[in-house]
């Protein structure tokens, strides 16, 4: 019979046997997966871990907070933040293809990992207990996706912003490779994870840098993080959450479109709202959202986003349509 606390107590003992006195490091990405791994293993094995968490700028609104403040408060877990904010702007300055964008923003995460990784490595060492393990929040879903091997860095990291090179020397532990995601929710909570990380929806690792149609710039972060703050905002408040697999929100940073305003006449950059329902991503439907919701919607951003003055709505299936717009 599943029960998370069962699953909980064997992995907590697995990781203690395994892990033995060494240190243990872990990458956080902000979503329920890495967050619930570290977790786990830091009610294995406490201080012996050490969390990595790279802000790179493309996170959602209030992201960075809930990890720098909520999940440590809520697990006790050693954090380091790396704060590369201007390192991938300037790594992504003129760049709009998409692939480009995925490429560059992979590369600069593995760097900011890696130096951070090195500075805890040496500092470890000289303390006299090396770091031997790395933790991941891979899934069961993924080993299958995979083919069941074991012990590769990260299948996705192709994919996968939190994919990691394999010159990375550690010997990874991996405690939800046989859960499913909402098994993993069920043990966030029992774990006493805050509810905005356990129940966050997927999000891809390049993050809304993905969801910038056009260069990747400081002002059009900031306009789109809000956009995609009242769209998650009303979205929860219409009791909508459960529905909705996710909803990216872009910005068609190179379009224009005529609008009025008050007095005058604007011209500025539609939002696209791109709400689906899916079972695994890999086929998805466009959201029959209730009229009100998107009315209620449509006003707050054309209100309270600068330089918005249109939001539209992508009805469109996968196929042909994918998720996301890049
Ligand atoms: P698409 O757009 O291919 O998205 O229909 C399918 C799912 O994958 C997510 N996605 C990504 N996740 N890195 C990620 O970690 C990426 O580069 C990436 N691109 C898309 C997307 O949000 C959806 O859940």
């Amino acid at each position: 019979d599943w029960n998370s606390g069962n699953v909980i107590a064997d992995q907590v003992a697995r990781i203690r046997e395994r892990v033995g006195d060494s240190r243990v490091i872990c990458g956080l990405s902000g979503g329920v997966d890495s967050a619930v791994a570290a977790a786990l293993v830091h009610r294995a094995v406490g201080d012996q871990l050490v969390c990595i968490f790279v802000d790179h700028g493309l996170l959602r609104q209030d992201e960075r907070r809930q990890v720098e403040e909520d999940f440590v408060a809520s697990t006790g877990v050693r954090l380091v933040t790396v704060d590369a904010v201007e390192q991938f702007l300037d790594a992504l300055a003129g760049v709009t293809d998409p692939e480009t964008k995925r490429k560059i923003i992979g590369r600069e995460f593995i760097r900011c990992f890696e130096n951070a990784a090195e500075a805890l490595v040496l500092e470890a060492a000289a303390d006299g207990a090396p770091i031997k393990f790395l933790v991941q929040g891979t899934l069961y879903p993924d080993v299958v996706e995979s083919g069941g091997g074991s012990g590769t860095a990260n299948i996705k990291s192709h994919h996968n912003v939190g994919g990691l090179p394999e010159d990375l020397q550690f010997e990874l532990v991996e405690p939800l490779r046989a859960l499913f995601k909402d098994e993993v929710r069920a043990i966030g909570r029992e774990l006493g994870l805050p509810e905005p990380i356990v129940a966050r929806q997927p999000f891809p690792g390049p993050g809304l840098g993905i969801r910038i149609i056009g260069e990747v710039t400081r002002e059009r972060l900031d306009l789109l993080r809000l956009a995609d703050a009242i769209v998650r905002a009303e979205l929860t408040d219409a009791g909508l959450d459960a529905d909705i697999w996710q909803c990216p929100v872009v910005l068609l940073a190179d379009v224009r479109s005529v609008g009025v305003q008050g007095d005058g006449r604007t011209y500025g950059h539609p939002i696209v709202l791109r709400p689906v329902s899916s079972e695994d991503a890999m086929t998805a439907d466009w959201s029959r959202l209730p009229y009100d919701v998107l009315a209620r919607i449509s006003n707050r951003i054309t209100n309270e986003v600068p330089g918005v003055n249109r939001v539209v709505l992508d009805v469109t299936s996968k196929p042909p349509g994918t998720i996301e717009w890049e």
